[in-house]
């Protein structure tokens, strides 16, 4: 089946979720049926706000955003830390004219994917944050895996440890019961965890290239990129901060720029230091069939040429 490619996204904005979203809504190839929120780098009406700013600056009204769940299934809330107060970085956009809608994210998830199994095309489903809502909708309506073709996610970590934790990443980490729930739940899964985002390196090379390009929103974008730069060229081998979310986009645009491992992925739950760690079978060491592509390598160069071009065009 051909034609636009629908999507919904649930996110947490957040500066790369902004940067995420703004690919996405320059990109004709998605049909981008909503924009789900959950608290995760700020609080669920912040994000939820930022996500709806975040669509006036595309100039994508039209899309509709609803805000999903405002803390983790079980356990305190973790904030984000590279985000700042607001959660766009010191990025001030203009209120949006246009809010969220009142169904809640859960809800509107399970009927678009009951619409999209309905269209024989199921949904691609791209996760930029904790994974609460996915987890309730899959949870309430379990017959609604059969209107999710794949998700796509930001999450996890293995050979790099974790950014929040010695062994987890954020996402996860924020919500891990969620995340073995999505893990378990027999739904395809294109997994980037920190070992290829941190392959994502937004370098001052890189973020003067973007200002150089021009167009409507690119200094916007360049200045959310600086502040969210998360230097630590001990750790990601040159100064930049990685640009997570927006590979998930990247890879539903371009899956050449990208490659993958199948693996059984799982998420510890019982440990204490290892809380939230996602635990990858590579080797079928546990007789578990895999649940997961999990992304590995990226053509750095490729995805910052799509990424900025999309951008500039915006
Ligand atoms: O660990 C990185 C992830 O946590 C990104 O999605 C970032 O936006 C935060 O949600
Ligand atoms: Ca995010």
């Amino acid at each position: 089946m051909t034609g636009p490619i629908p999507v919904v996204i649930d996110c947490d904005p957040g500066v790369d979720d902004a940067i995420a979203l703004l690919l996405a809504f320059a990109s004709p190839e998605l049909d981008l049926r909503a924009v789900l929120t959950v608290a995760g780098n700020v609080d669920l009406p912040l994000v939820t706000e930022n996500a709806c700013k975040v669509r006036e600056l595309a100039g994508r009204a039209e899309v509709p955003v609803f805000a999903g769940c405002p803390g983790p299934l079980i356990g305190p809330r973790m904030k984000g830390k590279y985000s700042g107060a607001g959660g766009l970085g010191g990025t001030l956009l203009p209120a949006p004219a246009r809010g969220a809608e009142a169904a809640h994210a859960v809800d509107r998830l399970i009927a678009l994917a009951r619409e999209a199994a309905g269209e024989g095309r199921g949904l691609t489903l791209c996760t930029l944050g904790p994974l609460t809502n996915v987890a309730l909708a899959l949870r309430h309506s379990p017959d609604i895996a059969s209107g999710i073709a794949r998700i796509v996610m930001m999450g996890g970590a293995f050979g790099v440890g974790g950014n929040r934790s010695p062994t987890s990443e954020f996402n996860v980490l924020a919500d891990p019961h969620a995340a073995e729930i999505v893990f378990g739940a027999g739904v395809p899964i294109v997994m980037a965890p920190l070992d290829l985002t941190f392959q994502a390196l937004a370098t001052p090379r890189r973020v003067a290239a973007l200002r150089a390009m021009g167009g409507r929103i690119t200094a916007t974008a360049a200045e959310l990129i600086t502040f969210y730069d998360r230097n630590d060229p001990a750790r990601y081998g040159e100064p930049g901060g990685p640009l997570h979310d927006p590979t998930v986009i990247g890879w539903v645009l371009r899956p050449d720029l990208f490659n993958s491992r199948p693996a059984h992925v799982g998420v510890e739950l019982a440990g204490t230091r290892s809380y939230g760690q996602t635990v990858g079978d590579f080797f079928a060491l546990t007789g578990r069939p895999p649940n997961a592509e999990v992304l590995a390598r990226l053509d750095a160069e490729g995805f910052f040429a799509l990424l900025w071009q999309r951008l500039a065009a915006l």
